[in-house]
């Protein structure tokens, strides 16, 4: 896993949009894994004025969802489908049909989840995944103590996400819905690259457990340790609770210039 600590949000969010402007002018049409929250907005933002300034052809990119709320009405504002399309595939000027994601309003949640595993699989995989945090280190909505083979699939959601989330919905908890889908970690981990983005000192403790602690399905996060190629872009704040800080900067500036992330 490589750690990239990072002076603050709006450095972390060019950094992973030059990471995806990169993969898209060697594969323009790659598959982009994109993630909801906060934390992602600075990538997207960079990301589509990269592609406004002419330097990265964004036009042939495929977008795919990580998670969605169960039983919002479709076309509902909050619904991951209406963010994405509202923060990433309207921005990048795509057309609709290159957004795949579950249907989190389907009368058959299991038949949707299948459906979603089935199209990732048809699409060729995933090329890179953006992922955020929760505080409780959940990654998607795959909660602590979530299979680390899991498949995309119905969760609840835990109260602390729920009041995590609730500042989408006018800040009332009781609107946040219980249920979701969730691409599985087994799932996340197919991804060829996993980009974890975490900003702020709210972070520091998952970050922490994340990448220093064991492996654990209590800290779902903690599954990149598994993968090849895991890259968590951190700002300092978010590195705060990090014990091998100073070995992971230092391994960063002395990286070869042709690895990049
Ligand atoms: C939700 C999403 C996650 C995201 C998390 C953190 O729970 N399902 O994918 O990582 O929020 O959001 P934020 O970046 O706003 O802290």
């Amino acid at each position: 896993m490589e750690v990239v600590i990072v002076p603050d949000a709006g450095a972390a969010g060019e950094l992973v949009a030059e990471t995806m402007a990169d993969l898209l002018r060697r594969k323009p049409d790659a598959l982009l894994g994109v993630a909801t929250g906060s934390t992602p907005l600075p990538v997207y933002r960079a990301l589509a004025a990269k592609a406004a300034a002419g330097a990265v052809d964004t036009s042939r990119a495929r977008i795919c969802q990580l998670d969605e709320y169960v039983g919002l009405p479709a076309g509902h504002p909050e619904s991951y489908r209406s963010v994405i399309l509202r923060e990433v595939v309207e921005p990048l000027g795509l057309d609709e049909a290159r957004f795949l994601g579950p249907d989190g309003s389907a009368e058959d949640i299991r038949a949707a989840c299948e459906k979603y595993e089935g199209e990732l699989a048809a699409a060729g995989g995933v090329d890179l995944q953006l992922l955020g945090i929760g505080t409780d280190g959940h990654i998607g909505f795959n909660e602590p103590c979530s299979s680390l083979a899991s498949r995309t699939r119905l969760k609840t959601l835990t109260r602390q996400t729920r009041a995590d989330n609730a500042r989408f919905f006018g800040g009332d908890i009781d609107q946040v819905p219980h249920h979701v889908i969730t691409q599985g970690i087994g799932t996340i981990l197919e991804a060829r690259h996993l980009v974890l983005l975490a900003t702020g000192e709210g972070k520091a403790e998952a970050v922490a457990q994340t990448v220093e602690g064991p492996l654990s399905a209590l800290v779902p996060a903690s599954a990149l340790q598994m993968h090849p190629h895991a890259t968590v872009v951190v700002d300092e704040a978010a590195a705060s609770g990090l014990k091998l800080a100073d070995y992971f900067r230092s391994a960063y500036e002395t990286k070869p210039h042709w690895q990049k992330l």
